[in-house]
């Protein structure tokens, strides 16, 4: 079976025309309790931008399969996918096997346009429809494995069984424990020579489920609301079409992302791919939920991977994996950014600090009503609280302008340690709650105590803050910390850890694409985001 002669819905489109980059559906999965509900889903469906809707029978309260089928195939708007799962292949049906496979062979007699069936029952199945099968109905024959991503040459076997059955469509559904096995999911794409899905579910396997346009899977999967998944992983439709942009994601297309743990929060991908929509840029950015940096950019070292953004707790890590690190990032140790270069090697570099800097700067030339050449940090005493990616970065960028700087963290040898390349000293958090020296000291807090969604937690206590003119929070979600509210409240000015993210949005940006960032819209996005 070729791809040529199964009449996919999407054969009509004419990509890369302007339209669509890419062949792939939008599958949204329907589970009601009612056929009625399930009807109303399919408009809400239809008018969030699916392509077709799977009709999650084994979620019925109650099913006459002769009635409720027509109903359902005949009223439905778009193209349904017919799917009754048993309990046995992951799904919600209990009740006798006869009467499920009675129910998807009369969804082929009414002519669902695909109707899904389990490989464990495929060849008895396809026994039971030979010389009925409409040939416009579709069988997908479907294997789900919620354990983990079997190796490639297991997948491999895998699809040839699949094939064997005389599936029209090969439907494989793997567990991702780390995000390195989607790989293996994006090889089966790649390599299929049938019309395929493959998808690696789970937290970890999210980004197949995105770049499976880029890879040319048959359809993927977008719900209609956030959390109602009928597996594990999936995105919504809404962020499907409109915060990745999913039909204009070609095979060229360009992979971005920001390698964290968690990343769940980050309003990069937001950023970003709303900053490369608005110039054109055939790129997308992805949120990458790493366990081993290592790894992950050996494993994805396609010359169609090129950029990423680091964070929590990866930046030290990431400059590990640099063929090349610019001077400041080896310096800090850590490294915010990463580029492919054409020659496949990685650059690093640090561009934490600058936005930082720049913002805390012009802060204090606004308070002070100062406006020379000279650094208003420069004499300063400037405590940074960590010292991790974040914390080296300002207590590196607080050095350079000349500020005399103080470190304190939890794990106190590593202030030491940040302290003494800095030529400042290193204290410990407790005594910082006693510690004021001098007024109108600098504070930047870089842990991410007070992060969502510990919102209630914050690193120093308010009677602290009284003896600092000026409060810096790294932390940008939420964008009025505890810390910077209390500081406000004891006189200080707060400086937004946005403004240390959209500095360096746009340095990435332009690292990324080689154009100028389009800096309004940033700033636009990163205001309906936080
Ligand atoms: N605004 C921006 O553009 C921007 C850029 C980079 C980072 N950030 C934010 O800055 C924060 C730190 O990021 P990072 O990349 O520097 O992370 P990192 O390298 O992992 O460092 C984390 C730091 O936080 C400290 N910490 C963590 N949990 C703590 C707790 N419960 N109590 C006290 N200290 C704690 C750690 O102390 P130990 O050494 O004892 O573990 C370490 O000093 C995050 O909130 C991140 O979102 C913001």
């Amino acid at each position: 079976m070729t791809l040529g002669s199964v009449p996919l819905a999407t054969m009509d489109l004419q990509v890369g025309s302007g339209g669509r980059r890419n062949p792939t559906m939008i599958c949204a999965p329907l589970m009601a309790d009612s056929v009625d509900q399930m009807l109303s889903l399919v408009r809400s469906a239809k008018d969030q931008g699916a392509d077709l809707v799977e009709l999650r029978l084994d979620f019925l309260k109650s099913f006459s399969p002769r009635q409720d089928l027509e109903t359902l195939i005949q009223q439905s708007s778009l193209p349904t996918l017919v799917t009754f799962r048993p309990k046995w292949e992951g799904g919600q049906y209990e009740g006798d096997e006869k009467a499920r496979l009675d129910a998807l062979r009369l969804a082929v007699e009414l002519g669902s346009a695909y109707v899904d069936v389990e490989l464990k029952v495929a060849n008895e199945f396809f026994n039971s429809v030979k010389g009925k099968k409409p040939e416009k109905v579709k069988v997908i024959v479907s294997s789900h494995n919620y354990e983990k991503t079997p190796s490639s040459e297991e997948l491999g076997n895998l699809v040839a069984r699949i094939q064997a059955t005389g599936a029209d469509i090969v439907k494989i559904a793997t567990t991702a424990t780390d995000i390195t096995d989607n790989a293996r999911i994006f090889q089966v794409l790649a390599h299929s020579q049938v019309p395929t899905i493959a998808i690696a579910m789970a937290d970890r396997g999210y980004i197949s489920r995105i770049l499976s346009g880029k890879y040319g899977a048959f359809l993927t999967f977008g719900t209609l609301e956030a959390g109602v998944e009928s597996a594990p992983g999936q995105p919504t439709l809404k962020d499907l079409l409109d915060l990745y942009n999913f039909r204009q994601i070609g095979s060229d297309t360009k992979v971005h992302g920001v390698i964290g743990n968690p990343i769940g929060h980050s309003k990069s991908p937001h950023l970003y791919n709303s900053a490369f929509k608005s110039v054109n840029f055939n790129g997308i950015y992805l949120p990458l939920l790493v366990d081993n940096v290592a790894n992950f950019i050996s494993t994805f070292s396609s010359p169609d991977f090129v950029g990423y953004s680091y964070t929590i707790p990866h930046k030290e890590a990431g400059l590990k994996c640099c063929d090349e690190v610019d001077p400041i990032a080896q310096a800090i140790g850590a490294i915010s950014c990463m580029t492919r270069r054409p020659d496949g090697s990685m650059m690093g570099y640090n561009v934490d600090y600058l936005g930082a800097i720049a913002a805390i700067e012009e802060a204090l030339r606004a308070r002070e009503g100062t406006n020379g050449a000279a650094s208003p940090l420069a004499g300063k005493l400037f405590v940074v609280i960590g010292a991790g990616g974040a914390g080296k970065a300002l207590a590196y960028g607080g050095y350079e302008k000349g500020a005399r700087v103080m470190v304190a963290n939890r794990t106190y040898d590593k202030a030491k340690e940040l302290a003494s390349k800095v030529g400042g000293k290193a204290i410990t958090l407790e005594e910082l709650e006693n510690f004021h020296p001098e007024e109108g000291m600098i504070l930047a807090n870089t842990t991410s105590v007070g992060m969502k969604p510990n919102i209630d937690r914050t690193p120093l206590a308010k009677k602290a803050l009284s003896h600092y003119s000026l409060v810096f929070d790294a932390i940008y979600t939420p964008k009025l910390t505890r810390l910077l509210r209390e500081a406000q409240e004891c006189g200080a000015t707060p400086v937004y850890g946005t403004e240390m993210f959209i500095n360096q949005a746009f340095v990435q940006f332009e690292r990324f694409t080689g154009m100028p960032a389009p800096k309004q819209l940033i700033r636009d996005t990163l205001a309906k985001n936080t």
